[in-house]
Order: structure tokens, then C-alpha cells, then sequence
């Protein structure tokens, strides 16, 4: 074989490789060039997303144990909040998990507020959450009697006539429960509220004083109460105390910010507060020892 034609041999084959190589190359990037863009974002089959969705409730009621299927006021909306808080309180059984994040105790007071429900009855609930429309001034407000609380002291009509009623009942055992602040205005409020800033601070007002639209007076179905003879900041020393202890619920009423419940109703104790809930409220509450809020967050299903 002569030089020049064993040269021509080898060129062909040296081409011959160019040619495999870059026919493997192009093999190569059809396999990987897939696999390294992104996918795009084009939307799914609608039947694929459903079932994705369907999948992470499971994965979420599995969280909580099935609870749903448990516990009768267990809110499907609220599910990735019971999730949120069940992973800062991961001790906390279940039930309370559900029954806080229910009052609102997964959000902060006064950042996450709500319009009160049930207006004009016995069921509306008003605390750091629930606010009252500054034009908001409840139906029937009347006068209560002269005996049995200061002057010009008002209260939604079936709230006044269970007042007068529980009053003149103490009356007759020689017990004075005088209503000393009940309905209360929005603008009425503002003042208060902005008088106890100034005297105590923003945080401290907090503890005691509802914010404009945010007391429970403004519902006209608050009262607050004294025996005549002690400031109100002691009726808790009264026998007058003592019987609304036992007494107040057989007429509607509740104790409304109760000792050692401030983390649910977001007071401190008033042994002088009550509110006008109905019999029927008034003792469920009263024999379970429970809150408004809680009683809210269990029994009233307003979802
Ligand atoms: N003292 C109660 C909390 C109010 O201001 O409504
Ligand atoms: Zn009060």
C-alpha cells in the first residue's frame, strides 16, 4: 500500500469518528437537556390537581390524628391553623388545639378582628376579635329602674327586665346589686379607653379596658355592678358577690371575665362584670365553668 493511499484510509476513518462522535453527542443532549431546563408551569389536568389536593387533607387530618371525625366542632377552614399551631404546641392534645385556635388564640388581639355575629341577641360575642361598627347602637335599649342601679342606666329590654328582676330578688334578702355602668357608646368608649391610656399606659388599659369597639357595654347587654357600700373593685369581698356566685345565671346572666381565664376572654379578673347571655347559656356556662369564648368556640357553630 502506498503512503498517499494509507493516508486517504486514514482520514476516512478519522472522519468517520467525527461523525460518531457528534451523532453520540446529539444523542446526549436529547436525553439530558430535558432533564436540566426547568419544567414549565403549565397547569395540570384539573382531575390531577383534585386528587393532589385530596392527598395533603389526608396527610393533614393524619396530623391530627383524624380529629375531625372526632370532635363536633372541628372546622374544616381551619385546618392549616390547627396544623400551625399544633407544631408550636406539639404536647397540647388535640380537642385543645381545636377549641384555641376556634377563639382566635393562634392570632394576635386587635390584628386579626372579626365583625360580630348574632347583633341584636342574646349569642353576640365582642372581645379583642369581634368588634362592634362604630354606628353600631343595639334595638330596645330601656332605662333600668331607679332602684336598682344609678341613673340613666340602660340595657337592652329582655337584659334590663332579667336586671330588675335578679336585683329585686337580692332586695329581698337584704342584698344590694345596683347596676353602676351598662350600655356604653362607641364614642363614649373612645374617651374611656384614651382617659385610661393616658393614666396607665397603651398595655396596661389592655388588661381591663375594651378598645373602641371592642367592649361588651356597647352590646347594651353588659352590666357592671356595686353593692352601695364597697368601691365595686371589691364586690368580690360582698355577700352580694356570693349570691351572684350562685344566683346570677338562673337569671341570664355570667360572670364574664372570670378568675385565672384571661389567656381565653384576654382580661383580667372583674368580679363586678356580667353579661346578659340567656337562661340557657348563662347555665351551660355557669355549670361547665367555661368562658363566652369557649362556649363560643364549642356550641356556636357559625362557619
Ligand atoms: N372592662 C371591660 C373589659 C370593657 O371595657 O369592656
Ligand atoms: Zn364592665
Amino acid at each position: 500500500m502506498t503512503v498517499r493511499r494509507k493516508k486517504k484510509i486514514r482520514l476516512k476513518w478519522k472522519n468517520i469518528s467525527i461523525l460518531i462522535g457528534t451523532l453520540l453527542l446529539c444523542i446526549l443532549l436529547v436525553i439530558t437537556i430535558p432533564k436540566i431546563i426547568p419544567k414549565n408551569n403549565t397547569p395540570k389536568p384539573k382531575k390531577e390537581e383534585k386528587t393532589v389536593e385530596i392527598d395533603n387533607k389526608e396527610e393533614k387530618y393524619n396530623q391530627l390524628d383524624h380529629i375531625e371525625t372526632q370532635i363536633e366542632y372541628f372546622n374544616d377552614a381551619y385546618l392549616d391553623r390547627y396544623i400551625a399551631y399544633k407544631r408550636i404546641h406539639y404536647n397540647m392534645p388535640n380537642d385543645q388545639i381545636i377549641k384555641n385556635v376556634n377563639m382566635n388564640l393562634d392570632q394576635t388581639p386587635y390584628e386579626y378582628t372579626i365583625p360580630a355575629k348574632y347583633l341584636n341577641t342574646e349569642k353576640v360575642l365582642v372581645n379583642k376579635y369581634y368588634y362592634l361598627e362604630e354606628n353600631y347602637v343595639p334595638d330596645n335599649l330601656e332605662t333600668i329602674s331607679r332602684q336598682y342601679a344609678l341613673s340613666n342606666m340602660r340595657m337592652v329590654h329582655e337584659a334590663k327586665e332579667a336586671f330588675e328582676e335578679l336585683s329585686s330578688t337580692a332586695k329581698k334578702e337584704k342584698l344590694n346589686i345596683i347596676a353602676m355602668s351598662t350600655y356604653r357608646s362607641y364614642s363614649y368608649q373612645v374617651n374611656l379607653y384614651k382617659r385610661y391610656v393616658k393614666q396607665d399606659g397603651e398595655e396596661l388599659a389592655d388588661t381591663y379596658s375594651g378598645r373602641p369597639g371592642h367592649s361588651e357595654h356597647q352590646t347594651g347587654l353588659a352590666v357592671d355592678v356595686y353593692n352601695k357600700e364597697e368601691n365595686y373593685t371589691n364586690f368580690e369581698k360582698t355577700k352580694e358577690f356570693d349570691w351572684m356566685q350562685q344566683h346570677a345565671h338562673e337569671y341570664g346572666f355570667i360572670l364574664r371575665f372570670p378568675k385565672d381565664k384571661e389567656s381565653e376572654t384576654g382580661y383580667r379578673y372583674e368580679s363586678w362584670h356580667y353579661r346578659y347571655v340567656g337562661v340557657e347559656i348563662a347555665t351551660y356556662i355557669h355549670n361547665n365553668n367555661i368562658t363566652l369564648e369557649e362556649y363560643y368556640a364549642t356550641k356556636i357553630k357559625d362557619w
